[in-house]
């Protein structure tokens, strides 16, 4: 493939041939694969006003309408899969294998919400006399400003925009410095399927330059993030000043927890599945794994076995389940956690070690079991987004429940049992937004994924996704 110099895409036109370029980067290799422009205030102040502009229509269509446009775009998405996916790999380094498999789930947020647009309801309530009728209506917020991160470059994008345009949103998304590739590609597509101009707009800048602008602009109606709790909570103030509808998806700390009873084949696969996804960089990758002492050996054994199967490479090769980690600075994070560990009393199975290139700016870390983990070691409570699994043992469900809950985040949390009545209770007993039981991949359209305590505010997918783009409106009618 060859490199890719896109332009922003601002009101329907494709923008900043004269602009300050960003360089994009394959992380596997250290090769530049493209550019971006680098837009300023002027250029995002005319992204607002264009997706304002653009309001006006869009969110006049009917569902139907919509849908139909909406409908095309996944096709189109769909069609295009593997180009999307060859991008993806290159400015993001995950497998060629994931990338497909995040194009379709990509894709299946644009088909959901088409459909979900046409059963955004009302209600019609008792009035307060029996003059007075009250009718319940939903309307879509406005202009919708997004800020994405590069650990998922196309659904962490169609996540928030298949339900604000099926609501009758428009939407303006900066992406990621280091994967704004594939975003300027789906906005190729979103034109080719007649999304009209304005109402979907990539522009690429820095996050400051954005959010000057989107939170001091009273037509900016609704903030969504994806990215750290650190962040989260500086953007939270911001949007403090317009009051804007904010949603976030920030960081996690996901504990594991395998009872006694568990199906121990299926216990193993489905925790290196949740780990090693994306080389550990999700937020909902298990982050602690807790086994009940009677069958901590034979798990800590076959889990062993099996995550000495992954294969460490350039996601573009076919068979590499481990690509490189994002940058410097998150390398430096597993290496620093894994010392940490080490340090602490922590003995290491496999792996234990990178491979850094800082020259090329290229970073692996090899896929890392550690045993006889404990609360005091940083990895246990500090989310480390690496292809490291720390192990630490249990005795009782109490105690499982009360380690797991331990804990500022309350992203994703795993239970593996064959007892219904323990699974119920251990996941009652989660401080969790997601609860994968015997299920280490629990994210999908239909379910409403989103996290308690410090792991953010509001929810994506499912039918409670959409409401996060809706206004709720009542009109008290005196006959
Ligand atoms: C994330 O890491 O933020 C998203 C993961 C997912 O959707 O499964």
């Amino acid at each position: 493939m060859k490199r890719l110099d896109l332009l922003n895409y601002i009101g329907g036109e494709w923008t900043g041939k004269d602009l300050e370029k960003i360089e994009v980067t394959n992380p596997a290799t250290g090769e530049i694969v493209g550019s971006v422009p680098k837009a300023g205030e002027q250029e995002v102040k005319r992204t607002v006003e264009a997706a304002h502009r653009a309001f006006a229509e869009w969110s006049k269509k009917t569902a139907a309408e919509r849908a139909q446009v909406l409908r095309n775009y996944y096709q189109l998405i769909m069609d295009n899969r593997d180009e999307l996916a060859e991008i993806m790999t290159r400015e993001n380094g995950k497998p060629l294998r994931e990338s497909r498999g995040e194009v379709e789930y990509a894709a299946s947020f644009i088909e959901w919400y088409a459909e979900e647009g046409k059963r955004v309801y009302g209600r019609t309530v008792p009035g307060k006399s029996e003059n007075h009728r009250i009718h319940v209506i939903k309307q879509p917020v406005g202009v919708v400003a997004a800020i994405t991160p590069w650990n998922f470059p196309a659904a962490m994008i169609t996540r928030k925009l298949g339900p604000a345009l099926a609501a009758g949103c428009t939407f303006i998304v900066k992406p990621p410095e280091q994967t704004p590739l594939t975003a300027l590609k789906l906005a190729e597509l979103a034109e080719q399927a007649g999304v009209p101009k304005g109402v979907l707009n990539v522009v690429c800048t820095d996050p400051e330059t954005f959010t000057n602008v989107v939170l001091n602009d009273a037509r900016v109606r609704k903030l969504t993030f994806t990215g750290s709790t650190e962040v989260g909570r500086l953007l939270m103030k911001k949007a403090s000043e317009n009051i804007v509808k904010i949603s976030l998806e920030l960081g996690g700390h996901a504990p594991v927890i395998v009872c006694d009873d568990a199906d121990l084949e299926q216990a193993v696969k489905m925790t290196v599945a949740s780990k090693f996804r994306n080389s550990g960089q999700t937020c909902i990758c298990a982050n602690r794994v807790y086994v009940q002492s009677s069958i901590y050996d034979a798990f800590v054994e076959k889990f062993v076995d099996e995550v000495k199967t992954l294969k460490v490479g350039n996601g573009i090769e076919e068979g590499v389940d481990i690509g490189p980690l994002i940058d410097e600075q998150g390398y430096e994070k597993v290496e620093r956690q894994v010392k940490d560990a080490l340090e602490k009393g922590a003995k290491c199975l496999i792996g234990g070690k990178g491979r850094a290139d800082r020259e090329r700016g290229t970073f692996f870390y090899e896929p890392t079991v550690l045993i006889d983990m404990k609360e005091n070691m940083e990895m246990m409570r500090v989310e480390t987004f690496g292809p490291v699994a720390p192990v630490q043992k249990f005795e009782t469900d109490e105690e499982a429940v009360r380690l797991a809950n331990d804990s500022p985040y309350g992203l994703a949390a795993y239970v593996f049992t064959q007892n219904v009545s323990r699974g119920i209770k251990i996941a009652e007993g989660l401080e969790y937004g997601i609860v994968g039981w015997n299920d280490g991949l629990p994210s999908t359209v239909q379910a409403p994924f989103g996290g308690m305590k410090q792991s953010g505010l509001g929810r994506e997918g499912g039918s409670e996704g959409i409401e996060e783009y809706l206004e709720v409106k009542y009109l008290s009618i005196n006959l």
